[in-house]
């Protein structure tokens, strides 16, 4: 019987190549930090059964079109992340598609990377590693570099599910109120689990210092976070986003950074990403990393041999363990 040919649209940790060579035949982008455009993308995914993606990759209905039509037909996307928001998912399981992505392996780091940053931007650590570099410590001052409270504030968590739980347990060691807001409230032994206290979102934005955001990114938690909602928070809180960019209005955000309507923000994720809002560039009150929530190796591997996995399962005919849309398995 043929192989089945795979296709990997960007460099991913080692491990994953030999566990999809063994059931494919695989074609690669081997080019480190390439990113294929989606011309490139439209060029090469046709006539592949397996598309091993990203969420760089934006996979819309024109391209899985184009994949369904093609010979051999797409059968299954893996998609390298727990967040699918690159996928039309709802036009791949009309054309038979199935979808996959990689939950569990990525939280207990996303929510490291996520109360790392709440630290860092509360407690100003790039802009005072900025300031030291540029030789102008001249010594230990009472006033230098003052930040805000962690321990003992107030934490609003928005969204509620695998990584908003765990941000919350690291937030319990220090000692924070935990607010959090969820499509679906928590059971009452869960809500003491994790010491948290549902709200209302308005309710949340106007109690807590930080705000962070753990929601997946879909139609309906565009512009979540808006000039409305930021004109709820308190003039001395911060804005944590390691969810998806476009959760947060960057424009309004930035609006309401200049105008102290809100202290500081943490962004690792950005609305038009791999672009900044310039605004956003410039100010000392706000910490940006480049969308690295789930970057430990030792994390990265696991997401990616949990890819080849999915796609490998398919091929041996087993139900792929993480699939999305298991309706078109039947
Ligand atoms: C995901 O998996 O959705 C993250 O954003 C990247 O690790």
């Amino acid at each position: 019987m043929a192989r089945p040919k795979i296709l990997v649209t960007q460099k991913v940790p080692a491990p994953a190549y030999p566990l999809l060579k063994a059931v494919g035949d695989v074609e690669a982008n081997q080019e480190e930090g390439a990113i294929w455009s989606y011309e490139e993308l439209l060029r090469r995914s046709p006539g592949h059964e397996y598309l091993y993606c990203l969420l760089t990759d934006t996979i819309d209905e024109h391209l899985l079109m184009a994949c369904a039509n093609a010979q051999p037909r797409l059968r299954l996307l893996a998609n390298m992340a727990v967040g699918f928001n690159n996928i039309d998912i709802v036009a791949a399981t009309r054309l038979g598609i199935a979808v996959s992505n990689t939950p569990g392996v990525l939280t207990d780091t996303s929510a490291d990377l996520a109360f790392g940053l709440l630290m860092a931007t509360a407690r100003r650590i790039p802009e005072s590693e900025r300031f030291l570099r540029a030789g102008k410590f001249t010594g230990w001052g009472p006033l230098l570099f003052c930040g805000a409270e962690v321990h003992h504030a107030v934490l609003g968590l928005v969204g509620m599910g695998r990584i908003g739980k765990v941000v919350a347990r690291r937030a319990s060691g220090f000692e924070m109120k935990i607010l959090y807001h969820n499509r679906q409230r928590l059971s009452p032994a869960e809500e003491a689990e994790y010491h948290a206290t549902y709200l209302p979102l308005d309710e949340l934005l106007r109690q807590a210092d930080f705000v962070s955001i753990h929601t997946p990114y879909a139609p309906a938690t565009h512009h979540l976070i808006s000039e409305r909602e930021l004109n709820l928070m308190k003039p001395s809180a911060m804005l944590i986003n390691t969810a998806r960019g476009p959760i947060v209005d960057e424009k309004a955000l930035v609006r309401a950074l200049q105008n102290g309507t809100i202290a500081g923000a943490g962004l690792d994720v950005f609305e038009h990403e791999p672009v900044v809002e310039p605004e956003l560039l410039s100010m000392e009150n706000v910490v940006l990393l480049p969308h690295i929530a789930s970057a430990s190796l030792h994390t990265r591997t696991l997401m990616a041999t949990m890819a080849a996995h999915n796609i490998a399962a398919h091929v041996r005919g087993e139900r792929p363990p993480n699939i999305l849309n298991p309706e078109v398995l039947g």
